[in-house]
């Protein structure tokens, strides 16, 4: 029997995670939990055969250049992966894969918390409230806006945004619209109570909310500039799960500081854990660390479908989720 191939993984995972691991390959799991530098990202390319990567892993062309790559496939552990430089994946014949829709439900209820929190001030009220501050009941106290028959735009009409549009719209009673440039069929669009708009400018123009559902590209980097948030109705709301280079925060900042936006609910952040400081004194932002699919089903179902590329890819077999 051939050994088992050599798989390194660069944070911990968890703990069943972790056990199927060490069962099916020649594992070396990650002790100190920190992301994995230029350096240490080489060092793993030219020893693994496969490589269990995070958002937090930036594989980029010239981290891809080492010599020698013994590494053929990178199982990223996110349906995200514009931390990995896709040409230079395919240029050394890495095979590159994602974990999709297991999180879909858990990141679509985050960004209902992110909408629910901001449109009804919740972490203004815990802040008040652990600080002492709260003088009790009163009918003028940290009055939001109502959720119900507000209207939700979506930008971007991927799975996530169409658990949210089921949520938002058979749950919560808002009216859904939507702007995709590949557009789902009106058919699936209907099964989830969404409109679509033929443009972003019109989504904009009409929308309460806005939520981004949009992958990290060279079209999307830099999208929500000033000039977009210029085309929202004042007092909107802004949510953010996809990626935090999606906004310029100077402009998401002036707006908040402005009152054009009344509120962000931010999950992602351009450079973060590093994220812009201005952020943290803005009391109509809620702000949070990037928990999107952070359950531990869903983190635990993440784990098993980077397990089962690796498995299908050192097997022969068809790879279930292959980006490249
Ligand atoms: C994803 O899956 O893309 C999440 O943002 C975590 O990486």
């Amino acid at each position: 029997m051939s050994a088992a191939p050599k798989v390194i993984v660069t944070r911990r995972l968890p703990a069943s995670v972790e056990a199927a691991l060490r069962e099916r390959f020649d594992v070396e799991l990650s002790r100190r939990d920190e992301p994995t530098n230029a350096e240490g990202l080489q060092r793993v390319l030219g020893q693994a055969d496969g490589l269990l990567s995070t958002v937090t892993d930036r594989l980029t062309a010239e981290v891809l250049a080492a010599y020698p790559i013994r590494t053929r496939i990178i199982a990223n552990f996110g349906v995200g992966y514009e931390n990995i430089d896709l040409p230079a994946a395919q240029a050394h014949e890495i095979v590159v894969t994602n974990t999709p829709d297991v999180l879909t439900d858990c990141t679509a209820d985050l960004a209902m918390t992110l909408i629910l929190m901001t449109m009804r001030r919740a972490g203004e009220g815990e802040r008040e409230l652990r600080s002492g501050r709260w003088l009790g009941w009163r009918p003028t106290h940290l009055m939001g806006a109502r959720v119900a028959g507000k209207v939700l735009g979506l930008v971007g009409m991927g799975r996530i945004a169409r658990a949210l549009a089921r949520r938002a719209h058979h749950g919560f009673g808002m009216r859904v619209l939507c702007f995709d440039p590949s557009p789902p069929s009106p058919v699936e669009l209907a099964a989830v109570g969404a409109e679509p708009r033929a443009t972003l400018a019109a989504l904009l123009a009409e929308s309460d909310v806005v939520s981004l559902h949009c992958p990290s590209t060279p079209a999307t980097r830099g999208m929500m500039n000033a000039a977009r948030l210029a085309q929202m109705k004042p007092g909107a709301f802004l949510i953010n799960t996809a990626r935090g280079d999606v906004v310029v925060d100077d402009a998401v900042i002036a707006a908040l500081k402005s009152g054009h936006l009344a509120g962000a609910g931010l999950d992602v952040f351009r450079g973060e854990p590093n994220i812009d400081r201005r952020y943290l004194g803005l009391e109509n932002a809620v702000l949070l660390p990037h928990l999107g699919s952070a359950t531990r089903e869903t983190r635990e179902a993440m784990g098993f479908r980077a397990i089962e590329n690796l498995a299908a890819f050192f097997d022969g077999r068809t790879v279930p989720d292959r980006v490249v």
